[in-house]
């Protein structure tokens, strides 16, 4: 799905040769720093290799128009942004970037239940705590029901059970959908646990596991 040739991104990352595979789901590990954020980021087009290529589908991505490929792979990113208004407008507004229909409440409190949140769709957002606000934003992103989905660190800020409720549900719903997941986690059990793939991510350089070609 992602082929990356020869990449490098300033002094952060160096990645001679990577493949992302469809329907699978692969998990980037490897301490603060070390460029996760920035391999992700690379492949919604929020940040272009400064030498080399990614193919997405067999399509160089510099050619691929950014919206139309961002409503293709969708980001949650480790810190949300919670926009003014209720919790409803902040599930709404992501289909409206997308140029969907605005959500029912009833599917809105479903997809509420389904990332844990038990609150009104008229509560503020800024009452929510870290944890909370990320699974509204973790909301908003399934609610897209993009092809991929990239997750960067969507547990940081929760404690180990709500962590594993919640990877386990989005993994489920991924392996249900036949999506493909790409997500980013500092808790190495729940990558060893939920995914297919691992890639260590050290000093900017992909360094091993399954599914790293290098
Ligand atoms: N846009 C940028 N320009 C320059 N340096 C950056 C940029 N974004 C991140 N960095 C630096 O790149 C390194 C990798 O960052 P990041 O990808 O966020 O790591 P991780 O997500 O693994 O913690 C860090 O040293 C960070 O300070
Ligand atoms: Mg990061």
């Amino acid at each position: 799905m992602f082929q990356f040739i020869d990449v490098q991104y300033k002094d952060i990352l160096d990645v001679p040769s990577l493949l992302i595979e469809k329907g699978k789901i692969t998990t980037l590990v490897g301490t603060s720093g070390s460029g996760k954020t920035t391999l992700l980021r690379m492949l919604n087009k929020m940040l272009s290799p400064t030498q080399g290529r990614i193919m997405f589908k067999a399509h160089d991505l510099e050619t691929l128009n950014t919206v139309t490929h961002r409503r293709q792979v969708t980001m949650l990113s480790q810190n949300p942004v919670m926009f003014d208004g209720s919790i409803r407008d902040n599930l709404n507004i992501g289909l409206k970037f997308h140029e969907k229909n605005v959500g029912s409440d009833e599917m809105l409190l479903s997809m509420l239940e389904r990332v844990k949140l038990k609150k009104a769709l008229d509560t503020s957002p800024h009452v929510l705590s870290g944890g909370e606000k990320q699974r509204l934003a973790l909301g908003r992103v399934l609610l897209l029901n993009s092809e991929i989905v990239l997750l960067d660190e969507p547990s940081a800020a929760l404690d180990d059970e709500t962590e594993e409720t919640i990877i386990k549900m989005v993994v489920e719903y991924v392996r249900i959908e036949n999506k493909t997941l790409v997500m980013v986690t500092h808790s190495k059990t729940m990558a060893e646990k939920q995914s297919d793939i691992i890639i260590e991510i050290s000093e900017g350089r992909c360094r091993s596991i399954r599914g790293c070609t290098k």
